[in-house]
């Protein structure tokens, strides 16, 4: 790596926390936002209203909660406030990975926990639970892509779990897949490793290789076949790609060759929008994509 490189490196860790965490916020608070611009049910906001089928039971939205829709929730800064936040800490919450229990493995401060997105224009509600909860109702919410999706699929499943009781809940692995039951609301919140959201050699949750990539750009169906009928499908693919200037990958054949990294992306992500294209159904189904992650090693 030249001095240029790890320069890069070290900047871009620094600007970890504050970029996870505003992945982390507006990630999961975007879904809820949408719906909060509008006096009409979260449920119709986030499907469409179901043409002759039966309609989903509405979900009230209280006038405190609503926010101005010409908010642009994008624009603002991160403020440290520690009255509000965390909303949940390692000990509350028994389904973190080792990886990210920052306290548990040595990290002396804890000042990056408090911080919160502030709109300019308007002011955030607080994070709900019992409100995702039911939206989430009869539904399966789904994270897919790399390790910054695994932290986003935690970080839900903490913000939730608290308010329901043991015994109503349950986090089940089935690599690549981690489920999230919660029984009363037939709901579930889950994650799928898929680093590169197309195929590719790295996909065991575990069990894969980090440096030798070889990515199937033209191959998404073993993956697929696990987020059909997803309510809600959450993608995101970014840093696996950064390892090298080109990667290895295949495309339209066997043979293994060498790819620009951006033009690697570009056709992964139109063999993705091919998928979408025949199997979702957007009357039913939401997807969000939610663009780069940052790198994340320290
Ligand atoms: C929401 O409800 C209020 C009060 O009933 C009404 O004045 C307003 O026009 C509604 N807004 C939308 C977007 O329907
Ligand atoms: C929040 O931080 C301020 C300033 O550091 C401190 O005085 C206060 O005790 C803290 N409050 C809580 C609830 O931790
Ligand atoms: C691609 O694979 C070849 C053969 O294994 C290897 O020599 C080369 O370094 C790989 N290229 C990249 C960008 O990893
Ligand atoms: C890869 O990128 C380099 C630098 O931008 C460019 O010169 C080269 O033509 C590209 N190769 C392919 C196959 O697109």
């Amino acid at each position: 790596m030249t001095r240029q490189q790890l320069s890069l490196d070290r900047r871009i860790q620094s600007l970890f926390p504050v970029a996870l965490a505003s992945l982390l916020v507006l990630g999961t608070a975007r879904l809820v936002l949408d719906a909060l611009k509008s006096n009409d049910s979260f449920v119709f906001q986030l499907y469409g209203r179901p043409r002759g089928q039966q309609q989903r039971p509405a979900v009230v939205v209280s006038p405190e909660d609503r926010i101005d829709e010409s908010c642009n929730v994008f624009e603002g800064k991160w403020v440290w406030d520690n009255v509000s936040h965390p909303h949940y800490t390692e000990e509350s919450c028994p389904y973190l990975v080792k990886q990210v229990t920052c306290q548990r493995n040595g990290r002396p401060d804890s000042y990056y926990k408090n911080w919160r997105w502030q709109p300019n224009d308007c002011n955030l509600p607080r994070f709900d639970p019992l409100k995702l909860m039911q939206i989430l109702r009869g539904k399966r919410l789904m994270f897919v892509g790399d390790s910054v999706q695994r932290g986003q699929f935690e970080s839900l499943v903490c913000m939730v779990q608290s308010i329901i009781p043991q015994g109503k809940k349950s986090l089940q692995r089935v690599p690549p897949r981690k489920i999230f039951k919660v029984e009363e609301f037939d709901a579930s919140i889950e994650y799928y490793w898929a680093p590169f959201i197309v195929e590719s050699i790295s996909d065991h949750a575990t069990k894969h290789t980090v440096l030798k990539r070889l990515v199937k750009l033209d191959s998404i169906a073993k993956h697929g076949k696990h987020w059909e009928g997803v309510d809600i499908l959450v993608f995101e693919s970014y840093v696996w790609w950064m390892h090298k200037p080109t990667i290895n990958a295949t495309y339209g054949s066997p043979d293994v060759q060498e790819y620009n990294v951006t033009t690697a992306y570009r056709l992964a992500l139109q063999t993705w929008a091919e998928w979408l294209e025949s199997s979702i159904n957007p009357e039913r189904q939401k997807v969000f994509f939610m663009s780069m992650s940052p790198t994340h090693l320290w």
